[in-house]
C-alpha cells in the first residue's frame, strides 16, 4: 500500500530517504571532520544512542508509506557500523523501496564488499578526492595512500557493483586532480562524479572563494574531451550528468554552490541517534528515536513524520551567502552522511 507522498510546503514530495548508521569514520578529510576538531578525545555518540537495525526498519517502513522509495546509507563511515549486510537484507524487504545505495570511502570493502553484494546492495559510491598521494593523503588526514582505494574500487567492480567516484575539488587544493582523476576513471568506464566544496557544518573554514565551479571544471574538461549531455535519470537527482562522446564513461556535477538544486529536493535524513533532519544545512532536526522508545505506534510516528515533512521549507543553498556559512549554526555533515 503506498499513498501519494507526503509533500512539504513547497510541493516537494519526500522520495529519498538518506540513513546514517555511525558518526564515526576512519578518515578526518579536511572538509569534513577536520582532525583538529574531530581529535582522539572527540565524543562519539555511544552504541546505546544509535538507532537498533530493528528502528531503522521500522522507520523505513514508515517512510516507504509516507513516499520513499529510495534509500542511501551513509555514515561517518558506513562500513565502521557491524553487520550492515543484515540491515540492507531488512531494507530490502520493505515494499515499495525500489533502490537502495551507499556511500563510503572505500578502504574496508575488502571485507564488506561480498557480504555486502550477496545481501542485494549493487550502488557504491566511493569518495577519492586525488591520485596523488601526498594530497589524497593530507586530504583524508589520515595519510591513507589512494592506491589502497583504488585497489578496492577494483575489487568491489569486480564483486559486480556498480560505483561512482565523488571527488570533493578544492580550490588549490586537489584541483591540479581533475583531469588525472578524469582519465583514470574514464579508461576504467567508472563514472567520476565532481562535487563542489560545500560549508557544511561549522568547521571546514568554508569561503566561496574555495570553490571551483561547475564551469570552470566543465572548461578545462572541454580542452581535452568531448562531452555530451545525459538525461536526468530521476526527477530530482542531484548530479548533471555528462557522457564522453568516444566512449561510455560519464563525469558528473554535484553543483550545491554555482547551480543550486533546491527546488526538487526530495531527500530526507536520519541521523545515526534518529533524528529527522529536513536539509542538509539544517540547525537540527525531530527527535524520532525518543518518540520510538517512548512507546509511540506506528500511526503516532506517521503523524510526526508527516508533520515535519509537510511544515518543510529548507532551501539553502539557494540563499548561500558567506554570511549564512560562517554565521548560521548547522549540523555536522559526518552526523547527517552528506
Ligand atoms: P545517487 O544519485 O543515488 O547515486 O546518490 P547521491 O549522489 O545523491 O549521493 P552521494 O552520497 O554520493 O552524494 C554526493 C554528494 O551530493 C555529496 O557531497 C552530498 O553531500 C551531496 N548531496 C546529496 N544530496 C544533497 C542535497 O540534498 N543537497 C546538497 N546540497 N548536497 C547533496
Ligand atoms: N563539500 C562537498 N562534499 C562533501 N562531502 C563531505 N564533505 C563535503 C563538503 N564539505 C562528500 C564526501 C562524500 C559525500 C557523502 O559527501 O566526499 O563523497
Ligand atoms: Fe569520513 Fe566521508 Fe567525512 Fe571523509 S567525507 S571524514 S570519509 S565521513
Ligand atoms: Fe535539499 Fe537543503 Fe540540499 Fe537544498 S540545500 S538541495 S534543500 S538538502
Amino acid at each position: 500500500m503506498t499513498r501519494q507522498p507526503l509533500t512539504d510546503r513547497f510541493g516537494r514530495p519526500i522520495r529519498d530517504l538518506r540513513i546514517s548508521v555511525t558518526d564515526r569514520c576512519n578518515f578526518r578529510c579536511s572538509y569534513c571532520m577536520p582532525k583538529e576538531v574531530f581529535g582522539d578525545d572527540y565524543a562519539f555518540l555511544p552504541k546505546s544512542e544509535l538507532l537498533t537495525f530493528e528502528e531503522i526498519h521500522r522507520l523505513t517502513r514508515l517512510f516507504a508509506d509516507a513516499g520513499v522509495k529510495k534509500i542511501r546509507l551513509t555514515g561517518g563511515e558506513p562500513l565502521m557500523r557491524r553487520g550492515l549486510p543484515e540491515l540492507v537484507e531488512r531494507i530490502l524487504s520493505v515494499g515499495g523501496i525500489e533502490d537502495i545505495g551507499l556511500t563510503t570511502n572505500g578502504l574496508l570493502l575488502g571485507a564488506h564488499a561480498q557480504p555486502l553484494y550477496d545481501a542485494g546492495l549493487r550502488r557504491l559510491n566511493i569518495s577519492l578526492d586525488a591520485l596523488d598521494p601526498v594530497i589524497s593523503g593530507e586530504l583524508n588526514g589520515r595519510g591513507v595512500d589512494p592506491s589502497r582505494i583504488l585497489k578496492q574500487i577494483d575489487y568491489a567492480k569486480d564483486v559486480g557493483f556498480e560505483i561512482k567516484v565523488n571527488m570533493v575539488v578544492k580550490k588549490g587544493v586537489n584541483d591540479s586532480e581533475i583531469l588525472p582523476m578524469t582519465a583514470y576513471f574514464k579508461k576504467r568506464g567508472i563514472t567520476l562524479r565532481f562535487i563542489e566544496f560545500m560549508d557544511v557544518g561549522n568547521d571546514n573554514g568554508w569561503s566561496f572563494k574555495d570553490v571551483v565551479t561547475k564551469k570552470e571544471i566543465f572548461d578545462r574538461l572541454s580542452d581535452v574531451y568531448d562531452l555530451e549531455p545525459v538525461g536526468q535519470d530521476y526527477y530530482g537527482e542531484v548530479a548533471k550528468r555528462y557522457r564522453h562522446k568516444d566512449h561510455g564513461a560519464e563525469i558528473g556535477f554535484i553543483t550545491s554552490v554555482s547551480e543550486s538544486f533546491c527546488s526538487t529536493c526530495t531527500r530526507a535524513r536520519l541521523s545515526s541517534d534518529g533524528k529527522l533532519i529536513t536539509c542538509l544545512f539544517a540547525e537540527g532536526g525531530f527527535d524520532l528515536r525518543g518518540l520510538i522508545r517512548d512507546g509511540a505506534t506506528d500511526k503516532e510516528l506517521m503523524a510526526a513524520i508527516a508533520g515535519v515533512w509537510e511544515n518543510r521549507a529548507d532551501r539553502y543553498s539557494d540563499e548561500r551567502t558567506e554570511q549564512t556559512a560562517r554565521n548560521r549554526k548547522k549540523i555536522g555533515m559526518s552526523y547527517i552522511g552528506g
